[in-house]
């Protein structure tokens, strides 16, 4: 005999202390029954219900127990349990499982039982209308008899009489993983922002707040400083007026780290003195308490790559792509890259009159990592002569020669835009080493050192640096930041999970998060940007065939 019971913890719709938890069991001939208990947390609830479902339910039974709790149902598949069970019920983080007494009851009543256990899409909404409540009504009334077989306004106990005609498909159709969204009533969503900060995250934190308040009855729950707020469960729900004001702030004011994962823990802001530990069954644990039906990650590879984890793990993500260096696969822009071109081009402007003035040759370095887009975008923009970038390995004599071949012309300066991540054909990329990380800079220094002993001209090197990530965001990312957001709103809305909202051309689109967490979008040799600069003039560095445009 097959059968199956839908759980929810906090059908009541106080998930507090004296709450309820709802059971809503079908066997054969389509019975509900409630059982009611009461319990302290939502957690509890949920776990509470699963117990008193799976009691009712014959030895040797199969079952199919459907939950909109994504940690009791990954507790199951992902072998939790087992794990914590060796570890003598401590977590990976090695902290005492909460609800041990609840988990062992389960145990014990699933023993006899083939329990399939399936996450059903959407959330309650903690205010006596979610799904279990819906359902169960639905199933009343729609069966023959109609609602005389009891109510189910959650505050009663109701054994439903069996109908007297089955009506076998509808059971499907009620609890398949196609459950439609029937009256859900508010729901929640969580958000954060994570990896380095970005012109633009504020844009897009009021666009995904004010986009899931004012049009889907969402709420937004914000989590302090990335990963380590969701670990940490330090987290608010935002409303419209905690996003005023925002929209051209620099930085994020949910705050951000680009050293904390969830899977490789480490205490006071991401050490890396200390060993990590797993900490992500407690990130799942607050979604739960939360009672969040989908994570939106604001972020680069790093974050996006964490989100990417935690949707395995079962946790319904959205992803939006933020970084300066624009090297993200997926879309064709990250907002935040032309706010930083921006302050580069700005900056190498500036840096034109000191090398007129002295008959320099300057040198900027930029960021972007192992990608050369702000330095081919920048340098371009700013008119720089010679622009270095990973993707074309540079060779001195090659530079060398193009300050000469200037100077001969009568052009007594020039400016040599430098990516963190060039190198020298035949060598390596030069990285700094502060607080045992590694971290790209240096190569400024070296080129203009380089050049004052091959060319005898006085060089300074100035690095950018996280100038680049500040101020303002363009009026372009502003916008591209709000359309992301929306986007995001409305994929959750559509329960359309684990993607990444993107730009392809001049429309805003979205891609599977797996896809857009793979590779890095790096600048093509052979692509138009880079023959519009050799056409100019502009030096790469290296031998390259000069094209006409
Ligand atoms: O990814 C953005 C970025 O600014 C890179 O361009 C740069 O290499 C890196 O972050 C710097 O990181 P941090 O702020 O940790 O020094």
């Amino acid at each position: 005999m097959e059968y199956i019971i839908y759980t929810d913890g906090a059908c009541s719709g106080n998930p507090g202390p004296g709450g309820w938890a709802a059971v809503v069991l079908h066997d054969d001939r389509e019975r509900e029954i409630w059982g009611r208990e009461e319990e302290t947390t939502n957690q509890r609830m949920e776990l509470r219900a699963a117990v008193e479902g799976l009691r009712l339910v014959p030895a040797g039974s199969r079952v199919k127990l459907y939950s909109d709790s994504a940690y009791l149902v990954n507790c199951f598949k992902q072998g939790w349990i087992e794990r914590w069970q060796k570890n003598g019920w401590r977590t990976s983080g090695k902290e005492p499982v909460a609800n041990r007494d609840l988990w062992l009851e389960l145990l014990e009543v699933s023993a006899g039982l083939d329990v399939e256990w399936i996450k059903v899409k959407g959330h309650s909404d903690n205010r006596g209308n979610n799904r279990a409540d819906q359902l169960a009504r639905e199933a009343i009334e729609a069966s023959p008899g109609g609602n005389d077989k009891g109510n189910s306004t959650g505050a009663d106990q109701v054994k439903g009489s069996p109908p007297e005609d089955n009506d076998a498909g509808r059971q499907g159709e009620l609890f398949s993983d196609a459950v439609p969204n029937v009256n859900r009533g508010l729901r929640r969503m969580g958000l954060l922002t994570g990896g380095g900060d970005c012109p633009g995250l504020n844009a897009v934190i009021r666009a995904v707040v004010k986009g899931a308040t004012y049009n889907y009855n969402t709420e937004v729950v914000g989590f302090d400083n990335g990963f380590r707020g969701l670990v940490e469960n330090e987290a608010r729900i935002m409303d419209d007026l905690s996003v005023s004001g925002i929209l051209n702030r620099g930085g994020t004011i949910l705050g951000t780290s680009n050293r904390d994962n969830p899977f490789d823990y480490r205490p006071g802001g991401g050490d890396y003195r200390e060993t990590g530990v797993d900490r992500s069954p407690d990130a799942v644990r607050n979604l739960e308490e939360w009672d969040i039906e989908c994570l939106v990650v604001i972020g680069g590879d790093g974050s996006l790559l964490l989100a990417h984890r935690f949707s395995e793990l079962g946790v319904p993500i959205i992803g939006i792509p933020k970084t300066i260096d624009n090297d993200l696969p997926a879309t064709d822009v990250t907002f935040g890259f032309d706010s930083a071109v921006t302050t580069a081009t700005e900056a190498i402007d500036k840096i034109h009159t000191t090398a007129e003035s002295h008959h320099r040759v300057m040198v900027v370095e930029v960021m972007g990592r192992h990608a050369g887009w702000i330095a081919l975008q920048a340098g371009m923009a700013g008119g720089g002569d010679i622009i270095l970038i990973p993707e074309l390995p540079f060779d001195y004599p090659h530079l060398g020669e193009k300050i000469e071949e200037r100077r001969s012309k009568g052009k007594k300066f020039s400016i040599i835009v430098v990516a963190e991540g060039a190198y020298p054909a035949g060598e390596e990329p030069v990285y700094q080493t502060s607080g045992g990380v590694k971290r790209l800079g240096g190569i400024g220094a070296s080129v203009s050192e380089e050049v004052e002993k091959m060319t005898g001209m006085e060089s300074r090197a100035t690095v950018l640096g996280h100038l680049q990530r500040g101020g303002s965001p363009t009026s372009y990312d502003r916008v591209l930041a709000t359309r992301f957001g929306v986007k995001a709103v409305e994929l959750f809305q559509a329960e359309d999970y684990n993607n990444m909202v993107c730009l392809k051309g001049s429309s805003i689109l979205h891609v599977p998060l797996k896809d857009a967490v793979s590779g890095t979008k790096r600048v093509d040799p052979d692509s138009d940007q880079v023959r519009a600069a050799l056409a100019v003039g502009t030096s790469f560095g290296c031998p390259m065939k000069r094209f006409i445009v």
